[in-house]
């Protein structure tokens, strides 16, 4: 790819973006006009995400559209989706709660597509309308995406039969949303971000519940900050799920699976 032109680095850069060179080379690419470009520039300048600018972000190596007003999908969270894949059985359901863009199900229903090609049912379900707006959109025809709050919209058919439960819910203690990065404040949702109180009030309300959706040795995945594992791992203990950590220290990520037993004694 040839070099940004010079311009639009050194905004970037004045506007205290770290990876100006990066983020020129993918405007410019992205810009079909000079007009558009320097549009992209200014708003990029402005403070808003990169993925925003672009319309979508790379997760997983896929691309993957991000709608103003939509979580960005993190780099991080793509550790979480390869405990998924290491656990998801043949033909497996899976279930991307409080999905956002759909990125950890796109990105899961992927890779197994690429290792079992004979079938993953895929299901996802959001509280926010533009997330759920979004997801439909990149998961078109290869999974169902539902409004609402946490398991109330799905189908009461999947109850017992979900295989891999993604679930990475807002966990920032509503204390620390205001510590967060500007990009995230302003452009994010706060019901994105804020975990209430202790950052694991969301986590509880579907750790509690997925006992009922999750298939015997099915697997409830979710991050986590390392000063959260102890209360989290007890959150799972309570809804009768075994809890295994799992951490990547090149991505800096927790990531917390509770798994069903396939027999209770
Ligand atoms: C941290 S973002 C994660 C989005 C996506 N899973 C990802 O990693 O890119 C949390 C998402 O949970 C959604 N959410 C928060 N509370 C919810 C609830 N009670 N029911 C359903 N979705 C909820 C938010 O709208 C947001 O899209």
């Amino acid at each position: 790819m040839p070099a940004p032109p010079e311009t639009v680095v050194s905004r970037l850069r004045a506007a205290g973006c770290v990876f100006a060179e990066d983020e020129a080379r993918l405007l410019v690419s992205a810009a079909r006009t000079p007009a558009e470009l320097s549009a992209m520039v200014e708003r990029r300048a402005e403070g808003l995400p990169l993925e925003h600018v672009l319309g979508w972000a790379e997760f997983c190596g896929l691309r993957v559209a991000v709608d103003p007003g939509v979580f960005v999908p993190r780099r991080r969270t793509e550790f979480l989706v390869g405990q998924a894949l290491a656990r998801a059985p043949r033909r497996s359901v899976v279930l991307d709660l409080c999905c956002g863009s759909g990125a950890l199900g796109l990105a899961l229903a992927a890779a197994l597509h690429d290792t079992q090609p004979d079938g993953t049912e895929l299901h996802a379900a959001d509280i926010e309308p533009a997330a759920v707006r979004c997801a439909r959109r990149n998961l078109g025809a290869v999974g169902h995406v539902y409004e609402g709050d946490l398991f109330d919209p799905l189908p009461g058919t999947l109850k017992g039969r979900v295989d891999v439960l993604l679930a990475n819910v807002p966990y920032v203690p509503t204390g620390e949303v205001p510590l967060l990065p500007a990009e995230a404040r302003a452009h994010e949702p706060q019901v994105a971000l804020d975990g209430g109180a202790d950052g694991l009030e969301v986590l509880r309300r579907v750790a509690g519940e997925a006992p009922q959706w999750l298939a015997r040795g099915g697997h409830l995945l979710f991050e986590t900050s390392e000063r959260q594992v102890p209360l989290a791992t007890g959150i799972l203990a309570d809804a009768g799920l075994d809890a295994e950590i799992a951490r990547s220290d090149e991505l800096y990520a927790t990531v917390v699976i509770g798994t069903l037993a396939v027999r209770t004694s």
